[in-house]
C-alpha cells in the first residue's frame, strides 16, 4: 500500500475512534450493570440468592470486564495514532490526559482482581477506581464530540477553499 492510498483514508480514520468509543461506553455501562448484580448476589440470602446465582453474574462481569480492558487500551492507542497520522502531531490537551488516566485506572482495577476475594477494601478500591473511570468516560464523550465538531468544520473549510 502506498502512502497516497493511506492519505485517501484520512477523513474516515478520524471518525473510527469516536464511533468505536461510543460502543466502548455501552460496554462499560453493561459492565457496571453486571458488577452491581455481582454485589447484589454476594449480599443476598436464601431464595433470593439462589435465583441471583443462576444469572452467573460474576463470570459474565469478569468476561465483559476483560473485553472492556482490551478495547479501552486499544482505543486510546488508536486515538493517539489517528491524531498523529491526520494532523502530524499529538494534541496535548485534556482529552489526551483523561484518556491516559483511564488506561491507568482500568489496568489497576483489573490488576486488583486476584486480591479482591480476600480483602474487602480491595473490592471497594476496584469499585471506586471504576466509578472514577466512568466519570472520566462522560468527560471524554463531551470533549471527544467537541473534537469531532472541530474536525468536521475544518473539513468543511478545506473543502470550500
Ligand atoms: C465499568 C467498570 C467496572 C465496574 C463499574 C465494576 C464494578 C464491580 C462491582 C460493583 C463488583 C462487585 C463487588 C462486590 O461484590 O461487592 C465487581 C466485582 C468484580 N469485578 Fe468489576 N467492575 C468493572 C470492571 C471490571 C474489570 C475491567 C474487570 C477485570 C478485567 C473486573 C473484574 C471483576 C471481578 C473478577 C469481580 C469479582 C467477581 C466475584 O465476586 O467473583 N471488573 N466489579
Ligand atoms: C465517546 C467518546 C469519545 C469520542 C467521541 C472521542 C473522540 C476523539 C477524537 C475526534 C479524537 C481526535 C482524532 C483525530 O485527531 O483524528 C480523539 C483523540 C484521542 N482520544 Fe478520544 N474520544 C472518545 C473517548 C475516548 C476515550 C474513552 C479514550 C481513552 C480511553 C480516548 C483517548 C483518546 C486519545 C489518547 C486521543 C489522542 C489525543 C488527542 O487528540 O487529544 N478517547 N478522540
Amino acid at each position: 500500500m502506498t502512502l497516497d492510498s493511506l492519505v485517501a483514508l484520512k477523513p474516515y480514520l478520524s471518525f473510527f475512534h469516536p464511533i468505536m468509543m461510543w460502543i466502548v461506553l455501552a460496554i462499560a455501562l453493561y459492565a457496571l450493570y453486571l458488577g452491581v448484580q455481582v454485589r447484589r448476589t454476594r449480599l443476598a440470602e436464601g431464595e433470593a440468592k439462589k435465583a441471583l446465582v443462576k444469572g452467573r453474574f460474576a463470570i459474565r462481569h469478569h468476561q465483559i470486564g476483560s473485553i472492556l480492558l482490551a478495547v479501552m487500551v486499544l482505543g486510546a492507542i488508536g486515538g493517539i495514532t489517528v491524531t498523529y497520522f491526520t494532523s502530524g502531531k499529538i494534541v496535548i490537551g485534556p482529552h489526551l490526559f483523561a484518556g491516559l488516566g483511564m488506561v491507568g485506572l482500568i489496568s489497576t482495577s483489573s490488576a486488583l482482581v486476584p486480591f479482591m476475594q480476600k480483602h474487602d477494601w480491595v473490592r471497594s478500591l476496584h469499585i471506586s477506581l471504576n466509578l472514577i473511570l466512568l466519570g472520566l468516560f462522560g468527560w471524554q464523550a463531551v470533549t471527544g464530540v467537541q473534537i469531532v465538531q472541530k474536525i468536521v468544520s475544518q473539513m468543511a473549510t478545506n473543502g470550500a477553499g
